[in-house]
């Protein structure tokens, strides 16, 4: 496996309390003698974001990184998409990417860093069924190709990674009778994370980078 930790600190953001200290719990094994915090955010509300960043500033004085790993999925027909449900899924999935990408680039844009998105392999090609998901991570590839360009001047490397299927609780609501153990595991998807936040990658920012395991 790559390495994993290339930091001294991290900040774990999101609202579900005992899976993060749960995940805490296991970086602290991989991650000897890191210093990481919990920060509390629920996705759907991204106008809290600019608050939650200054408090990650305050704590920790410095961002060099940023992944937005966080998405949604209510995979639904046109004619049975409420716009509620549509606007959630874009809540979580682009405009909070959006307020992260912008308040993170406010601290980085000094000393540059890295940005991971990530999209799907739904936003590339069209999903009958997953209105809301597909055409919201169609906006994460967008938004992070933009950027790239604009950011550049910064030091800032923008990456999007497309994963296709992967065993997890999201897959299992747009495919509830597929069998996990025959598709994609989450630690393929992490281990492609983790070489491009190494800093020895400095040429695949920019594009969409489609994650797939071929069966
Ligand atoms: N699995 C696949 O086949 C697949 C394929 C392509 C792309 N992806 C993308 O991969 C990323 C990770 O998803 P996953 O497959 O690992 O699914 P997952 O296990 O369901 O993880 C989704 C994560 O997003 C968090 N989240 C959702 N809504 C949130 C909100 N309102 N506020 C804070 N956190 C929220 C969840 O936290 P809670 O515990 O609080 O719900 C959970 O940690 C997503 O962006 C997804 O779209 C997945």
């Amino acid at each position: 496996m790559s390495k994993t930790h290339f930091f001294d600190s991290y900040a774990l953001l999101g609202r579900n309390k005992p899976a993060i200290f749960n995940t805490i719990h296991l970086m602290e094994k991989e991650a000897v003698g890191a210093d990481i915090e919990y920060f509390e955010i629920d996705f759907a509300q991204p106008e809290k974001i600019p608050q939650l960043i200054e408090g990650v500033m305050k704590r920790f004085c410095n961002i060099s990184c940023l992944l937005n790993i966080a998405g949604y999925t209510d995979p639904r027909s046109l004619l049975s998409t409420s716009l509620e449900s549509f606007e959630y899924t874009y809540k979580v999935n682009v405009y909070s990417p959006f307020m992260l990408i912008k308040e993170c680039t406010r601290h980085m844009k000094n000393s540059g860093g890295k940005i991971v998105n990530v999209a799907s392999t739904a936003g590339m090609g069209p999903r009958p069924g997953w209105l809301s998901y597909a055409s919201s991570k169609a906006a994460v590839i967008s938004m992070s190709q933009t950027l790239t360009a604009e950011l550049a001047e910064y030091g800032i490397k923008i990456y999007c990674v497309s994963p296709g299927r992967c065993a997890t609780k999201l897959r299992k609501r747009l495919a509830p009778e597929e069998d996990p153990a025959t598709i994609m595991q989450p630690k393929d998807v992490a281990e492609v994370i983790c070489k491009l936040v190494a800093p020895e990658e400095q040429c695949l920012d920019g594009q969409n980078i489609v994650i797939r395991k071929q069966v």
